[in-house]
């Protein structure tokens, strides 16, 4: 098999070059990130920092440190107009909208917090969208990033496992690339990433079964019903707790991913981010083939009112998240 990296695949990409030098800027914070990450307790930055992020979650070092990364590296490409993270309450204006137009950077700097600590696997999601039409010539403002995941342009996520590596879309199929830690050279390693319809294997966390809507526990409760139950057949179940690895698993193999609403904070659409975990996600899922429900429709259709929105998010195998979808209609509980 011949090889070829991010760079040859970004230069030959049927896309607005200011578009791929944004995701080839994105790859090279990442490359950064991931030597932090790789440091670990050898270097600095380890530990929490005492202080809470906007949604009042406690950041770790590597939380500042990745967002700061991110913010620097990603400022100098000339298309990118402004940023907006998990890490920061407002957006972060880069500079003004050409008359062409520009791009939009959201990400979540360092996805899987409370994972670094015991050396498990975390990440880092992107996604891009365009400037509205309306913004050129000016500044861009936050009510500009207000768009649905649908117009993503652009999304992606690294994972600092075993090994390093990029899954991404730019709207025609998912490609994977792997960190040569050798020589910094991201190889692709996977032209064509396809979820698999049908799976057997899920993952939730199982600690808040309690709190659950009855649709979620019924697919729950067949699925551990295993071969004695409606569904024919055991079913294992992995929960990492870092969404880059869970999704990961499901890109690679097959599967289901499930944060949903439940009953804790009723008035809260989920625990996860739509505009930069949900989204990104669901656009690289359904590129891949699978699919990605918020138990009202796609996720990719969500209608979107504020930067740091939460979203309910049920995404995998397309035939396992039809049957979710199903269970959520409204007779759904009956047939
Ligand atoms: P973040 O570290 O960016 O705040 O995201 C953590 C998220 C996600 O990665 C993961 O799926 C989920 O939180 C795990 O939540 P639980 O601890 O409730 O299982
Ligand atoms: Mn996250
Ligand atoms: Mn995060």
């Amino acid at each position: 098999m011949s090889t070829t990296n991010l760079a040859a695949f970004l230069s030959r990409a049927p896309v607005d070059p200011r578009l791929s030098a944004i995701v080839g800027v994105v790859a090279e914070a990442c490359v950064a990130i991931n030597g932090h990450v790789r440091r670990g307790a050898t270097g600095q930055a380890m530990g929490a920092l005492g202080s809470q992020n906007v949604q009042g979650e406690v950041q770790q070092k590597l939380d500042v440190l990745s967002n700061d990364i991110m913010l620097e590296i990603c400022a100098q490409a000339p298309g990118l107009c402004a940023m907006a993270s998990e890490e920061m309450e407002t957006i972060h204006p880069v500079r003004m909208v050409e008359p062409e137009g520009g791009y939009l950077l959201l990400f979540d700097p360092l996805d899987g917090s409370s994972n670094i600590a015991v050396n498990v696997s975390i990440g880092t999601i992107f996604s891009i969208l365009p400037t509205p039409e309306d913004a050129a010539g000016r500044a861009v403002t936050e009510a500009d990033f207000l768009q649905p995941g649908r117009r993503q342009l652009a999304a992606g996520y690294v994972v600092y496992g075993p090994q390093t590596q990029m899954v991404l879309t730019l709207g025609a199929g998912v490609s994977a690339f792997t960190l040569d830690p050798e020589n910094g050279d991201w190889v692709q390693t996977s032209a064509t990433m396809t979820i698999p319809a049908e799976t057997r294997e899920f993952a939730i966390n199982t600690a808040n079964t309690r709190h659950w809507a009855a649709p979620v526990s019924r697919y729950v409760d067949e699925c551990l019903a295993g071969v004695e139950g409606p569904r024919g057949k055991d079913f294992n179940m992995r929960w990492v707790a870092s969404m880059v690895a869970d999704v990961h698993r499901v890109m690679s193999r097959g599967g289901v991913f499930m944060y949903p609403w439940d009953k804790r904070e009723p008035n809260r659409a989920g625990k996860l981010r739509l505009m930069y975990e949900a989204n990104p996600m669901a656009f690289l899922v359904e590129q891949a083939g699978g699919a990605s429900f918020d138990g009202q429709g796609d996720t990719l259709d969500a209608p979107v009112i504020a930067l740091h929105q939460r979203a309910s998010v049920m995404l995998g195998s397309s035939a396992e998240i039809a049957r979710l979808r199903a269970y959520h209609a409204p007779d759904g509980l009956t047939t």
